[in-house]
């Protein structure tokens, strides 16, 4: 099954968001499959954005997201990396439509709540940075077969 990396982000922390972004998905009928509360040191953040590394934003993005704790996740699920992107909205909340979670709880692009692995290749190297294997675990739910 597709596996994706999802990161509640310093913003989405600090104003309690946490619960309804997990909600989102467990809702959606996606499966947790691993989670944790964390600080980013500046290497992994640099690490993790390392495609944006010559945008002018890069700076800010990094001390942004190491400016407090983030809620990394891995979550399951048939087309998982492209829903959950639909879910999250447009990267600048002005774009973003109503129902997505940055079109619901973000303003700015600074501060946009959440990150989400935007391909199979992203997916594959963000759980790779965020995650050791033993913290992933695998699984079944009983109400997985009324999802598919
Ligand atoms: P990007 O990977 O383009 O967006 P997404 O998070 O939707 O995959 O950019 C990474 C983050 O960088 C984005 O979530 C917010 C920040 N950012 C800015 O601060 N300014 C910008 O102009 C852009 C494009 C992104
Ligand atoms: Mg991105």
């Amino acid at each position: 099954m597709e596996k994706t990396f999802l990161m509640v982000k310093p913003d989405g922390v600090q104003r309690n968001l946490i619960g309804e972004i997990v909600s989102r998905f467990e809702r959606k009928g996606f499966q947790l499959v691993g989670g944790k509360l964390m600080s980013i040191s500046k290497e992994l953040a640099e690490e993790h954005y390392g495609e944006h590394k010559e945008r002018p934003f890069f700076g800010e993005l990094v001390d942004f997201i190491t400016s407090g704790p983030v809620f990394a996740m891995v979550w399951e699920g048939e087309n998982v990396i492209a829903t959950a992107r639909q879910m999250m909205g447009s990267t600048n909340p002005k774009d973003a439509a109503p129902g997505t979670i940055r079109g619901d709880f973000g303003v700015t692009v600074g501060k946009n709540v959440i990150h989400g692995s935007d391909s199979p290749e992203s997916a594959v190297r963000e759980i790779g940075i965020f995650f050791n294997e033993n913290e992933l675990v695998e699984y079944k739910k009983l109400t997985n077969e009324w999802i598919y």
